[in-house]
């Protein structure tokens, strides 16, 4: 039965996280893996995920199933987070999601079942796992300019002009904040620049929110979804707790639909129940039940904004230092653009061959698009990266 597939190439993070396994020198750095690290380079389980977690073990009295859309306390807390009372309550719905891919993949079930050749654009680069998954559910997907590997800036004039192109209905993929690969975010007036052509085009937005409070606040991150709520009739909001609550493998996310009416809004939350049914049936329970745990008590919801602040400075301080150290060893070299991207992720903006060198020479694991993971810089081995960095210049 099996005799006609063929093995397809390994993951290229999965390949280079076994590579750099594989390494025995002591001074090996990991700038490939996308998790969150700290200075002693473990990805813990926060401390307030720990008390939600005793909280679930003392008083949940039942395993059984839950429905299609997951809890309603975790839904309405995850929407206030992302939405805080923008766009009408009663035209919005939110469902509980294995993770943020698991809402990217519900939603473009939606998208299809209304539209079978609905058009996505996508930024150029985008998240590695969009294409996949988005096109492999049978979404058609256009590249929309969106970074300069060169000036490492957004390239937000041609940006505008291509989806100035866009026929109305057409889908338009934003990250919310931390823009995953290129850590690099249109500033609020880019932000209403770009609302104002989704407005004028009759686009609707579809926001992929993997990081909120991790660039620069939760408030701050969710700018572009609170803007656009208050202004389009349409939008799909993607969010994902893997990287702010660090529940990465007990998949948690959610997917908003704001829809022009109450009425389309049931029948939206009946097609999205029905398409839930048909893939994984019920959503995982126990991440979203920590959320939940968490962010319906002031007090521990207070805990988690100390928590992720201290994984957002530590993201933050690593990029500086990692700058300055450059500059010292690098002079004629600009790297200021580690300072002005946010979140985990931005290009090193060195070429594939150097990118090779780091590693053979140097024990430095970084994807070949030299984007690497800020999370894996410490204070202590920033020094030698800096210098190996400048090796290869
Ligand atoms: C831009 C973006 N969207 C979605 C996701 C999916 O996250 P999850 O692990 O919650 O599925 C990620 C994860 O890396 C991401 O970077």
């Amino acid at each position: 039965m099996f005799e006609g597939l063929k093995t397809l190439p390994a993951d290229a993070i999965l390949g280079l996280i076994a590579e750099y396994k594989r390494d025995t020198r002591v001074n090996k750095i990991d700038l490939g893996v996308g998790v969150y690290r700290t200075a002693a380079g473990e990805t813990p389980v926060l401390d307030v995920v720990k008390k939600a977690e005793q909280r679930l073990v003392d008083t949940q009295d039942s395993k059984a199933y839950i429905g299609t859309a997951g809890e309603p306390g975790f839904n309405a807390a995850m929407q206030t987070l992302a939405f805080a009372g923008h766009g009408d309550a009663d035209r919005l719905v939110s469902i509980q999601t294995p993770g943020g891919s698991g809402s990217l993949r519900v939603a473009a079930g939606l998208l299809l079942r209304a539209n079978e050749d609905t058009r996505v654009w996508v930024s150029d680069p985008t998240w590695a796992n969009h294409v996949p998954l988005l096109g492999g559910a049978g979404l058609t997907l256009q590249p929309y300019p969106y970074y300069d590997t060169q000036q490492h800036i957004i390239r937000i004039d041609e940006m505008l002009e291509t989806l100035r192109t866009a026929s109305p209905g057409d889908v338009v993929l934003l990250h919310a904040c931390c823009h995953n690969p290129s850590g690099l975010d249109p500033s609020e007036e880019q932000w209403r620049a770009i609302s104002e052509v989704i407005v004028e085009r009759e686009l609707v937005p579809f926001v992929d929110m993997a990081y909120q409070g991790f660039a620069h606040g939760l408030d701050e991150d969710a700018f572009v979804i609170r803007h656009l709520a208050d202004k389009v009739p349409t939008m799909l909001v993607s969010a994902s707790c893997s990287k702010n609550f660090g529940l990465y493998r007990d998949r948690v996310g959610t997917l908003s639909v704001l829809c022009p009416d109450s009425k389309t809004r049931d029948v939206v939350a009946s097609q999205l129940s029905n398409i839930v049914r048909t893939i994984y049936s019920v959503p995982p329970d126990h991440g979203a039940a920590v959320v939940s745990t968490i962010l319906n008590d002031d007090k521990l919801t207070a805990q988690w904004h100390v928590e992720l602040a201290e994984m957002r400075d530590r993201l933050r301080g690593m990029r500086v230092l990692l700058n300055d150290a450059l500059g010292k060893v690098a002079p004629d070299h600009d790297f200021s653009h580690l300072v002005r991207a946010t979140g985990m992720f931005c290009f090193l903006g060195v070429s594939e061959d150097q990118v090779n060198r780091l590693k053979k020479d140097y024990g430095i694991y970084i994807v070949g698009s030299s984007r690497i993971n800020v999370a894996g810089i410490t204070p202590d081995n920033v020094d030698y990266l800096a210098e190996s960095i400048a090796a290869v210049l």
